[in-house]
């Protein structure tokens, strides 16, 4: 079976985290994948802590098993849900969209492994020195907010930079993916775009299917202007967003209000027109819906599979 420090540092079975997904990842699916073996993460979002707890024991009602809560950094409420998480001591806790520092002593002090998302290997870094578990280097494949690298070529980067371990997401739906993960010298990876065909996962129908009939051109990237680019499949919505910010008519104001809830029309009311639909350039590969446990099971077969054949593949015997 494949072994990986993160199982053991982390205190699960299989190397895999269902990243931290804004409207998608409640306590329902992050149970659903800690019951598979992997790490189910809630998101926190830009909620509040009572939303937070609502969803932390929402988990625990279904798992008894390690689970996190990813905190967007940038949220209005991230004082209060970093006290939540240590109240709650929540096993794991990831964070995206800045620098974790401050909070770290306190989770850490708490019990609570910290793993942030890191865009650079200097972030990378920084986190290793504040005391982070390991690191979650994502690519700008992934869905959702996103840096400039590429998976491909920052996962070995910060590999050598730190030597706490490192998961690799963006741009990873099957074994393949974990599987070259692995060779690049991560030690697990977190999926985001895999998990949002899954039955656990509480979206509005409309997402899944316009997921499993994405291409692989079919996502685009907004938002650069306001300096928070973000990936999500192209539709009205997002065709209106790019025009917009091309526009120099249009102020930073504007075009921030014109986004505002787009993400919530999307997962929870379907809209198609309205809706931002996150997802990375990998939804094209995520073809029908299925258990969490199917999606998990699928990952470690197919890279073990791939992993333990690879010298036969390249080889001539
Ligand atoms: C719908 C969606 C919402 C996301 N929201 C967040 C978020 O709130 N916080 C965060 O740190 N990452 C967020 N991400 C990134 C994921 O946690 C994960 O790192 C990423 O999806 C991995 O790349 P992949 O989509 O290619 O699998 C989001 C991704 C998606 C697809």
């Amino acid at each position: 079976m494949l072994k990986s420090r993160v199982c053991e540092a982390i205190g699960i079975r299989y190397p895999i985290f269902q990243g931290g997904m804004a409207w998608v990842s409640d306590g329902k699916l992050a149970a659903a994948v800690s019951n598979a073996g992997g790490l189910g993460i809630i998101s926190a979002m830009n909620a509040d802590e009572n939303y937070v707890r609502g969803q932390i024991q929402l988990c625990r009602s279904l798992t008894d098993k390690p689970f996190g809560v990813n905190i967007m950094l940038m949220s209005p409420h991230v004082e209060a849900v970093a006290k939540l998480v240590v109240e709650e001591k929540v096993p794991v806790v990831t964070t995206g969209a800045g620098l974790p520092g401050k909070y770290m002593p306190a989770w850490i002090e708490a019990g609570i492994k910290v793993v942030p998302v890191v865009p650079s290997v200097a972030i990378a870094r920084r986190v290793e020195r504040s005391g982070a578990t390991a690191v979650i280097a994502e690519g700008t494949e992934s869905g959702g907010h996103i840096g400039e690298l590429t998976t491909m070529a920052l996962v070995p980067q910060v590999v050598d930079a730190v030597s706490i371990p490192v998961l690799a997401a963006g741009g990873i739906a099957d074994g393949r993916g974990m599987a070259a993960a692995f060779m690049l010298g991560a030690e697990g990876v977190q999926c985001g775009t895999r998990f949002l065909s899954a039955y656990e996962c509480g979206i509005h129908e409309n997402y899944k299917q316009k997921v499993i009939a994405a291409r692989d051109i079919d996502t685009q990237v907004t938002g650069r202007k306001l300096g928070h680019p973000v990936r999500a499949l192209r539709n009205p919505f997002v065709n209106k967003f790019a025009e917009m910010e091309r526009d120099p008519n249009v102020s930073e104001e504007e075009l921030s209000a014109f986004g505002t809830g787009a993400v919530r029309k999307a997962a929870v009311d379907g809209d198609l027109q309205g809706g931002s639909f996150l997802a990375g350039q990998i939804a094209a590969l995520v073809k029908k819906e299925q258990s969490a446990k199917e999606i998990v099971d699928d990952l470690m077969r197919e890279t073990e599979e791939i992993l333990s054949k690879a010298a036969e593949r390249v080889f001539e015997s």
